[in-house]
């Protein structure tokens, strides 16, 4: 069974779970009226192309980094859900500490979309300290019900210095102590230690499967400088800030001084 954040247990327990295996599952987190906001605009963030667009101004940005028309957290519901205070109050049971937004990304899947190898999405931080917790919060908007790929994950993966893509050459293979997250209601959550190895196993989609809404955003713990992934994460920052995204209530959460410059991956 997939831990959950619901049932018996203190914080506490909770913290040590997360702490030991690597992710927390939050079935139901978010609440109806915003996922009714949220779906409509995923769908204009792929059918106008602006995932496109955003995606190739971090490919080939301009030479001062130029953003893109809009980014996922100008869109309204989904800067609430960047920001979403139940979500941001567990982040920070879980982690005991102040952290920052990394970053935020919004997609469909449709039936018969491939599958994602195992991999993790841990960055770096200058002082080269894996103690410091990066998290994803994955967030199913429609929830998960295995016809478009299910969520697998390795506990306790994420204790070990796996490259990123150490394993990607097993493709979605399942791997032992695996635990396959496919049962999920609408406007569930998973939060991973962004170090856990995970992967999106393709599903067979029968007739008539709906496509699967998915968004994550990430946080970092504060405490030393991390890696941003996008050539324009100053301007990301700025504008949060200016959009008072939070209401003030997360002082560290776009400060631009937990980050090194951009640097494009090798
Ligand atoms: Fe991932």
């Amino acid at each position: 069974m997939p831990l959950s954040f619901e049932g018996s247990g203190t914080v506490l327990a909770q913290r040590e779970h997360f702490t030991d295996s690597g992710y927390l599952v939050l079935p139901g987190l978010l609440p109806a009226a915003l996922l009714d906001r949220l779906v409509p605009e995923v769908d204009r963030w792929v059918d106008d192309g602006l995932r496109s667009r955003s995606i190739a101004a971090c490919v080939d940005p301009g030479a001062d980094g130029d953003p893109p028309p809009v980014m996922e957290l100008e869109l309204p519901a989904h800067g609430e859900l960047l920001t979403h205070e139940p979500l941001l109050q567990i982040i920070a049971d879980l982690l005991g500490a102040p952290f920052v937004f990394h970053h935020l990304h919004s997609d469909r899947h449709n039936p018969g979309a491939p599958g994602k190898p195992w991999h993790h999405d841990h960055e770096p931080n200058d002082t080269g300290d894996r103690d410091l917790v990066m998290v994803h919060a994955l967030h199913y908007l429609g929830g998960l019900d295995g016809t478009v790929g299910t969520l697998t994950v390795v506990p306790g993966s994420h204790r070990e210095p796996w490259s990123k893509s150490a394993l990607a050459h097993l493709g979605t293979d399942p791997l032992p102590g695996e635990v396959v997250i496919d049962t999920l209601p609408p406007g569930s959550t998973v939060v991973i230690n962004s170090a856990l190895l995970h992967a999106r196993r393709p599903a067979p989609s029968p007739p008539g499967a709906l496509p699967r809404y998915f968004v994550d955003a990430s946080y970092c713990q504060t405490g030393a400088r991390w890696r941003p992934v996008k050539p324009y994460w100053r301007h990301m920052l700025a504008t949060a800030r200016a959009r008072d995204l939070g209401g003030g209530r997360w002082p560290e959460l776009f400060a631009e001084r937990h980050f090194t410059e951009y640097a494009r991956s090798a």
